[in-house]
C-alpha cells in the first residue's frame, strides 16, 4: 500500500552533510507554513521557530553543541521549535483583567507537542521537497536565553538542520511492528522478546573492528549495550546532559513542580 505521502515517510533518512545548494525561499516559506497547518491544541498555537541562516548564529549553535562540532553550521537552513507561551500570556493580558497561569506542566507540555508536531511536518514538507534533514537534541541543553534571546515562558523543543543532501544515506534499522505497537493495553514483553527484538542491534557490535574493540576493552565495554550503558547512560552523562536543561527550565519560569 502506498501513495506518495507514505512513500515519503518510507523513505525517511537523516541526513548530516548537505550540497552547496541553497533552500529557495519560496520552497522555506511553504515548509513554515506546512508546519504551522498541523493541529494545535485549542488553535493556540503555542510556539515559535527561530530559523537560522546566518552563518555566525550557525556556529554559536555549533560551539554551544559541542566545542568541535561543525555540523548544524554546515546545514543551509537550521529551524528551532520553542514552546512559547509568552506570546500568547502577553495577548491575554493585553485583553483580560484576569490572572494568567500558564507556566504550569499542562501549559509546558501542550507547548511541546505543539511545537514538536509543527516541526515534524517541516521535516516531512522539507523531505517532500527532496531536501535532507537531520533533529539535534541537544538543543534541549544549549542556554537559549544567550543564544536566541528568548524571553520567559519559552523554551527549546527541538532543532532541524535543512538542506539538500550530498548523499543519500542508508536507511537505518527499525524495531519490528511487534516490538512497539501494543493493542488495547500494554503487553509486558518477555525478556527473550526483548532479545529477539534487539538482537539486529546487539549484532552491530559484530562490525566494530578488532582494533576498536581491544580499545573498549580498556574500557569495560564489551558489547553495544555496555557502550550505550556508558556513553548515553551512566550517571555523568545523564546529570550533565540534564543540567543544561534544568537550566533552561529556571530561566523560562516554567513551574513543573507538584504544588499540592
Ligand atoms: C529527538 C532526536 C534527537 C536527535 N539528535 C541527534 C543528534 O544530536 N545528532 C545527530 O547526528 N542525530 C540526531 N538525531 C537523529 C537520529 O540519530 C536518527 O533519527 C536515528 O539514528 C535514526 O536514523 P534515521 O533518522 O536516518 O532513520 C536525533 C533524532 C531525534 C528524533
Amino acid at each position: 500500500m502506498t501513495n506518495p505521502v507514505i512513500d515519503c515517510l518510507m523513505n525517511h533518512r537523516s541526513v548530516r552533510r548537505y550540497s552547496s545548494k541553497p533552500i529557495e525561499p519560496d520552497k522555506l516559506e511553504t515548509i513554515l507554513t506546512a508546519g504551522t497547518r498541523a493541529a494545535t491544541a485549542g488553535n493556540l498555537q503555542f510556539y515559535s521557530f527561530v530559523v537560522v541562516d546566518d552563518d555566525e548564529k550557525k556556529k554559536e549553535l555549533d560551539r554551544a553543541w559541542k566545542p568541535k562540532a561543525v555540523f548544524i553550521s554546515k546545514a543551509p537552513v537550521v529551524i528551532i521549535a520553542l514552546v512559547d507561551q509568552y506570546r500568547v500570556r502577553r495577548w491575554l493580558e493585553l485583553h483580560s483583567e484576569r490572572d494568567i497561569h500558564n507556566n504550569r506542566p499542562i501549559n509546558f507540555f501542550l507547548g511541546i507537542w505543539d511545537a514538536l508536531i509543527a516541526l515534524q511536518n517541516m521535516v516531512v514538507a522539507a523531505e517532500s521537497f527532496g531536501m535532507g534533514t537531520c533533529y539535534i537534541g541537544s538543543i534541549l541543553e544549549m542556554n537559549i536565553a544567550e543564544i536566541l534571546g528568548v524571553p520567559k515562558h519559552v523554551f527549546p523543543a527541538g532543532l532541524v538542520c535543512i538542506g539538500y543532501p550530498e548523499a543519500t544515506p542508508k536507511l537505518s534499522i527499525r524495531l519490528p511492528l511487534d516490538a512497539v505497537v501494543h493493542r488495547n493495553s500494554y503487553r509486558m514483553p518477555t525478556d527473550d522478546d526483548i532479545n529477539r527484538w534487539y538482537a539486529e542491534r546487539d549484532k552491530v557490535w559484530d562490525k566494530v573492528s578488532e582494533e576498536r574493540k581491544e580499545k573498549l576493552k580498556g574500557q569495560n565495554i564489551h558489547s553495544i549495550a555496555d557502550s550505550l550503558a556508558v556513553q548515553r547512560y551512566s550517571a555523568e552523562v545523564t546529570e550533565q546532559r540534564s543540567r543544561g536543561i534544568l537550566d533552561n527550565l529556571r530561566r523560562s519560569e516554567f513551574d513543573l513542580t507538584d504544588t499540592a
